[in-house]
């Protein structure tokens, strides 16, 4: 893994952005694998404001999200594809529909987690997926389990994620018990994972997936496994990992 120090979010977003800004420029018809959650938010600002200086084109890419809620369609602010449209897609020039996010208001899980998966073997693997982290170790949602999944399927969420995003909604009781999520099989087909990672509370869980064991119960863990895995966190993200 290349791991890149970096001091703190704000130059985080902008290197992370820096190295999407190169895939799409090398690549223009790129497939990018997208992340939500508070990391990319600053990435996403950054990529914005290269498009509005016209440095980056978009008009060509395809975007495959990780993950979404179940049961939460595009109205929903607290939807993944509602956070999406918020914090790129409505700011560059990407075609809608070139953009992909599981549909959270299909109920047949199965039903939504196969036509999710047609259409990631459609686009292609991913150039590059971009990858926040769970404070339980989970990407996109594939929480800790006793083996590794290979492609989208529907997750009961964990009692640590349920508590650490509540944040964003009413209560409690609102957030979603189960996710679709892109499985961690797709995800380490991608060329390159990128991964963000910001903040004290994640320095602990962020140093057993640079140092742990590779384990399904560190979801993160397996991109030690990953032959063009970056890595990029802030000091304090970094602060108990031995460099
Ligand atoms: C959610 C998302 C993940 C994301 C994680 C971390 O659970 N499903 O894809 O990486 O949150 O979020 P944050 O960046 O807000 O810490």
């Amino acid at each position: 893994m290349k791991i890149y120090k970096v001091k703190n979010y704000e130059e985080l977003s902008r290197k992370a952005a820096n190295i999407i800004a190169a895939q799409v420029i090398m690549k223009p018809d790129c497939v990018l694998g997208l992340a939500t959650g508070s990391s990319p938010i600053g990435t996403y600002d950054n990529l914005t404001a290269m498009y509005e200086s016209g440095d980056l084109d978009f008009s060509q890419v395809t975007t495959v999200n990780l993950d979404e809620y179940k049961g939460l369609d595009a109205s929903n602010d607290q939807s993944y594809r509602y956070f999406m449209n918020k914090h790129l897609f409505s700011r560059i020039n990407i075609p809608m529909e070139h953009t992909y996010v599981p549909d959270g208001t299909v109920a047949d899980s199965d039903e939504a987690c196969a036509a999710y998966n047609e259409t990631l073997h459609k686009a292609g693997p991913a150039d590059l997926q971009l990858l926040g982290l769970g404070h339980d170790g989970h990407i996109g949602f594939n929480e800790p389990a006793d083996h590794f999944a290979d492609e989208t399927h529907c997750v009961d969420l964990t009692e640590v994620t349920i508590q650490a995003n509540k944040r964003f909604f009413a209560s409690e009781a609102d957030v979603p018990r189960q996710a679709y999520t892109m499985g961690v099989g797709t995800i380490m087909r991608a060329k390159t994972v990128l991964v963000i990672v910001s903040g004290e509370d994640k320095a602990e869980i962020l140093n057993q997936v640079i140092n742990g064991p590779v384990t399904p119960q560190v979801p993160a863990s397996i991109l030690q496994f990953h032959s063009n895995a970056i890595i990029v966190a802030d000091e304090a993200a970094l602060s108990k990992t031995d460099l």
